[in-house]
């Protein structure tokens, strides 16, 4: 695998990354599935390194394998938890990613709630970056293990009919999965009420739909977002159970998809308010699973090609690599 090139410095976003990145990173993960469903989960090739994990915002499953994936290829790997640092006393942003810097880590993988922030520490440290999730801008990590989930399980990218669904304004997750998944070739719909449909949903080149009957139809993928009631100002719909009759995937809605089309939560999920418990737990359609899975692995994916060195030029159109 030594001669692998990835044009890429930083992973800050889906955003200026070509087919043959993503191709990259994607046929890299399927190594790192078999390895983490070995006995022996342990690799050599990051030891020396030093990954930093700092979260500025809550995460389970995101900061959790970001740290396995680190753990298992030999790394040394720091997590800050915000509310423990010194971010709490006043220190700025760039302050804070100097004093990182200063230890010499090899990757720092940020998580902000501010859109942009991550790709302004990226500007200012000498070591490579990872976007753990910048507000409502950008999670590459989601979209790429969405993908490979989806690859997996049916094949190919190309062609495929995702239907986004839910709270698609505030979600760093719908924005990356749209521009991966059109790089990559597929359609995407997404399905939401006027409120939660985001303003540039145009510019992004997506059909919008308000109505799940419709906008389920023929779907091969049917991705659903959690509520994120955190980032509303003011309510944005009329009442949980409200939403749950027109927007909650439940059987009666999913029987407008493809008969054997996959669900998929990025998670944290809501049940009973975006999806019912009878659909995610389905274990013939739902991959949720499974998307926690590849998570470690395309973490492992990224870690590795960011710390080979390897710059050269590919088919993208930067050789500084995610969000311009
Ligand atoms: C997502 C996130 O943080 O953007 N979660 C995740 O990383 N799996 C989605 C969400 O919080 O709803």
């Amino acid at each position: 695998m030594a001669d692998i090139i990835f044009p890429h410095q930083h992973i800050l976003g889906i955003e200026g990354m070509g087919p043959d990145a993503i191709s990259t990173i994607l046929d890299l993960s399927e190594s790192y599935v078999d390895l983490n469903r070995q006995r022996d989960k342990k690799r050599s090739d990051l030891r020396g390194r030093t990954v930093i994990n700092v979260f500025f915002e809550s995460s389970t499953r995101t900061r959790t394998s970001f740290e396995l994936a680190g753990k298992r290829l030999g790394a040394d790997v720091i997590n800050i938890a915000v509310e423990a640092s010194a971010i709490n006393k006043g220190e700025t942003l760039l302050d804070t990613a100097m004093t990182l810097n200063a230890m010499h880590p090899d990757v720092l993988v940020v998580r902000h709630p501010y859109s942009g922030a991550v790709q302004l520490i990226s500007e200012k440290v000498e070591c490579a970056v990872v976007n753990a999730g910048d507000g409502w801008h950008e999670h590459p990590t989601q979209a790429l293990l969405d993908a490979l989930t989806i690859r997996r399980r049916v094949g190919k990218l190309a062609g495929l009919n995702v239907a986004i669904c839910g709270d698609v304004a505030h979600s760093r997750v719908a924005r990356s999965n749209i521009l991966l998944l059109h790089t990559m070739g597929a359609f995407v719909r997404i399905v939401a009420p006027p409120t939660l449909v985001p303003a540039d949903a145009a510019k992004l080149g997506v059909d919008v739909y308000h109505d799940m009957a419709e906008g389920l139809k023929d779907a091969d993928i049917v991705m659903m977002l959690r509520i994120q009631t955190e980032r509303m100002r003011g309510s944005l719909f009329p009442s949980q159970r409200e939403y749950f009759r027109y927007f909650g995937l439940d059987a009666e809605k999913l029987k407008a998809a493809k008969p054997d089309a996959l669900i998929m939560h990025p998670g944290p999920m809501n049940r009973g308010i975006e999806i019912d418990s009878d659909v995610a737990d389905d274990i013939n359609r739902s991959v949720i699973p499974e998307q926690v899975e590849m998570g470690v692995a395309v973490r492992m994916a990224c870690l590795d090609l960011l710390t080979r060195n390897v710059i050269a030029n590919f088919d993208d159109d930067s050789s500084k690599g995610g969000a311009a």
